[in-house]
């Protein structure tokens, strides 16, 4: 049960929708996209060709294989492989398959939020990958740190893979990579992916896609307010919004109302009202540069050792120590 001034709560996504939609201006948090719906939406954007992200970091992690497995598992040392939001796994395969063909002691610690994907994940790396030893993790971020911190005695590699840490400004995302930090010892490392600043127009295009497949996954954070908080959103009334600042490397989704509307949401007894073009904002994905990550690692007390970049210097992947 949570409460805020005046109203009890039973969980923290409807205590944060009602306090993100009663604020001004209104927002949502992105971590609401993602539900079954929303889980295969992203899925369906990852194999969009105007999302590079995914083939980028496919691609670092194919060429760079042999070193950044030689890289993680230094004098051949037993490692812990921890994955942060693993989702369907497909880029990381590459390395696990590379790590088991060629005798890594290792094993594969995935952790996500939702129980149904690490059962697909695990159900797919039985087949394709059956040596692997793999042990899942519910949970979040948070609490799955704290189970980090419990294995003790082998080393902790920890992969973050997709440039998630973009969803996170950057105070918040420095509280994360401290907690990061808090949870690996010595000789542990960290691998993470950074989507970098690049022609305005491809960012643009990444996230506003003609077929509408992100307009959807946008909209599935009203879809799943009607489905689990009794709402009535109607989805025709707004517009995906995607803008990019080049100087800050931000871009932003928003939601835009065509028109003046009211929106009840039962189990929150809320009643609001959306001006004709009033914005709800809903996600940033944030796009570094060197100067940037650098910043994030010394505020956070994080090293890099070293990087990897695509071919086209669109992405790179990160590899930190304490
Ligand atoms: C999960 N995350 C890194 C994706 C991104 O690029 O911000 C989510 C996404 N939003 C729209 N398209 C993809």
């Amino acid at each position: 049960m949570q409460k805020n001034q005046t109203k009890t709560f039973t969980s923290a996504f409807e205590q944060e929708v009602y306090e993100g939609l009663t604020s001004f201006p209104k927002h949502l948090s992105s971590k609401y996209f993602y539900d079954e719906i929303g889980d295969k939406l992203f899925q369906d954007i990852m194999a969009m060709p105007e999302y590079y992200l995914t083939n980028r970091e496919y691609e670092i992690l194919e060429t760079n294989k042999t070193s950044i497995a030689a890289l993680l598992s230094q004098n051949g040392e037993p490692f812990s492989l921890f994955e942060l939001g693993a989702g369907d796994g497909k880029k990381t395969k590459i390395l696990l398959r590379y790590l088991v063909n060629n005798d890594f002691d290792f094993d594969y610690r995935p952790i996500d939020i939702s129980q149904n994907a690490l059962d697909q994940l695990e159900q797919s790396l039985k087949q394709e990958i059956p040596q692997l030893e793999i042990n899942t993790l519910q949970g979040t971020y948070f609490d799955t740190l704290r189970d980090i911190d419990k294995v003790n005695g082998r080393k902790k590699v920890i992969l973050f893979l997709g440039s998630n840490i973009g969803n996170l400004l950057h105070e918040p995302a420095i509280e994360f990579l401290k907690n990061l930090r808090d949870s690996i010892n010595e000789g542990d490392l960290i691998l993470m992916g950074f989507d970098q600043k690049k022609n305005p127009q491809t960012i643009l295009d990444a996230y506003n896609d003609k077929t509408g497949i992100t307009e959807a996954f946008n909209k599935n954070i009203l879809a799943r307010i009607n489905r689990e908080l009794d709402g009535n959103f109607v989805l025709d009334n707004f517009l995906h919004w995607e803008v990019y600042d080049p100087e800050t490397g931000t871009a932003k989704s928003f939601l835009v109302s065509k028109e003046h509307q009211e929106v009840s949401i039962e189990s929150l007894q809320l009643q609001i009202r959306l001006k004709k073009w009033e914005t709800i904002h809903t996600e940033i994905s944030q796009k570094y540069d060197d100067a940037t990550v650098e910043w994030l690692a010394e505020q956070s007390g994080l090293q890099i050792v070293t990087e990897f970049a695509d071919s086209q210097n669109q992405y790179k992947n990160y590899v930190f120590k304490k």
